[in-house]
């Protein structure tokens, strides 16, 4: 078996992920290559691919990419604002990419990267991991046997949380679209993607409202500091307070946001709260610096009229997870947030002591992820680990699948969230074909 050689550009919590899994696929890849600045995200990688050359350790990715090609491909997982370079001199020295989504924060970039890479021949894949995840899989397949018919409308509710709004999107590195993405492409470009992947036709318009309501100053309680670090009477009865997100654990994805506190894996307590004195994880959450929506609606047609709606909202409760109605003109398909299985319902199958139509089939989905090896264990249900499978087939040429999420693949789904943004600030409907003609 063909080992696949690696190279990561920026080894943080998304970096990490992929170089875990990467070990736990060991006879498929191997790392040869870190572009890290922090030391202790150096030392995490070195535990998991003690064997990497010195040589080949630096601390930018413009040291690493300033020397020839000398790994199959590059994972790229910086910050959305550092995308585009590194992908277009990776691109240039001929290395295959992972890149992490969004391809980059304007449609202008994802326009340049995704044809760099067509004209120079390597292969890109973005990472919308939610496609590689068994439930979807699974959503997928069953829409093709053409057991629900032709779809004709999907309903998607992206439930954010609360708390995970407040660490990422309101304290955290995508809390303000200027200096990262804006929330409808950070957050949901997975869901655009998966919205127009199971529609299975051209997004043609889209239509979008949001604001940011609630995380702001309007609703900072009277006698809160700045800073949440320092003493605030509303201490107790606050969800949002930093020794409850990051030293007390009260929160399910407690590591994950310890690690991004710190700004490194496997701080302690003690180091986190170090961190919080000085970054933007320890402000009043109602006094981030943040200027993303906090909610909003997307309203999108496809050739043919098919029409499919989204909404992304932060007032949902921890770890609620994505819920969608998939409505075909035989039936209908439903999951439900973290549930294990897809609801299913033909029409016109009448079940004893109901009246009218109700859930056919409660379609179990654990049997697909066993028959595929990706344990549901991984992140995105699955998605973490089905990638990498994905990525290691389509690298060496073995892929038989029509599912893989190339740039030219991704750069459409974008255009939705780049469309939806540019509706939600101009109050128009935004015609998909002629947004990308003028970009
Ligand atoms: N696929 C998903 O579901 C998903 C989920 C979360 C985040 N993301 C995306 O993944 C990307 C990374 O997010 P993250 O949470 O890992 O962020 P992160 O901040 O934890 O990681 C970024 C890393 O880049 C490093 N870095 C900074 N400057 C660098 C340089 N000059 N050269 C090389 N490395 C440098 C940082 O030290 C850090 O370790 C973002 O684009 C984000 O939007 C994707």
């Amino acid at each position: 078996m063909k080992k696949l050689t690696a190279i990561v550009i920026g080894a943080g919590g998304r970096g990490r992920i992929y170089t875990s899994i990467m070990k736990d696929l060991e006879g498929k890849f191997e790392l040869v290559g870190i572009a890290e600045p922090v030391e202790k995200s150096v030392e995490y990688e070195l535990s998991l691919f003690p064997d990497v050359p010195k040589e080949n350790i630096y601390d930018t990715w413009e040291k690493i990419l300033d020397r020839p090609k000398f790994a199959d491909f590059a994972i790229i997982a910086t910050q959305d604002h550092m995308h585009t370079e590194p992908a277009l001199k990776a691109i240039e020295l001929g290395y295959d990419i992972l890149i992490e989504k969004p391809i980059a924060p304007t449609p202008e970039e994802c326009k340049k990267i995704t044809m760099a890479a067509k004209e120079k021949g390597v292969k890109v894949l973005v990472c919308h991991v939610l496609r590689y995840a068994p439930k979807f899989m699974k959503l997928k397949e069953i829409i093709e046997s053409g057991k629900i018919g032709e779809v004709m409308s999907i309903q998607a509710l992206e439930s954010v949380g609360n708390r995970h709004m407040a660490h990422s999107f309101v304290r955290g590195a995508w809390g303000n679209s200027d200096t990262s993405s804006p929330m409808i492409l950070a957050k949901c470009c997975h869901d655009t993607d998966i919205i127009q992947w199971l529609m299975g036709k051209k997004c043609t318009r889209v239509h979008s409202f949001g604001s940011l309501s609630f995380f702001n100053k309007a609703h900072q309680p009277e006698g809160a500091p700045s800073r949440c670090t320092e003493e605030c009477p509303h201490r107790e009865e606050c969800i949002y307070d930093i020794k409850k997100m990051y030293i007390e654990n009260q929160y399910m994805g407690s590591a994950w946001f310890k690690d991004a506190a710190a700004g490194f894996a496997g701080a302690t307590n003690e180091q986190v709260w170090e961190a919080l004195q000085k970054n933007n994880y320890g402000t009043c959450i109602y006094e981030a610096n943040n200027n993303v929506v906090d909610h909003q609606v997307v309203n999108m047609e496809f050739e043919g009229g098919s029409t499919a709606t989204l909404t992304m909202t932060a007032f949902t409760g921890d770890a609620s997870g994505r819920c969608m109605k998939i409505f075909g003109t035989k039936g209908t398909l439903e999951i439900r947030g973290d549930a294990k299985f897809i609801y299913y319902t033909k029409f016109g199958q009448r079940i004893e002591g109901q009246w009218g139509d109700r859930v056919s089939e409660e379609i179990d989905i654990a049997r697909k992820e066993d028959a595929n090896g990706i344990g549901l264990q991984s992140g995105h249900g699955g998605g973490d680990a089905g990638i990498m499978q994905t990525l290691y087939e389509y690298f060496t040429d073995t892929y038989t699948g029509n599912a893989a999420t190339t740039a030219e693949v991704s750069y459409l789904n974008h255009l939705i969230s780049f469309g939806a943004e540019e509706s939600r600030v101009t109050g128009t409907v935004i015609d998909i074909d002629k947004y990308s003609q003028a970009l």
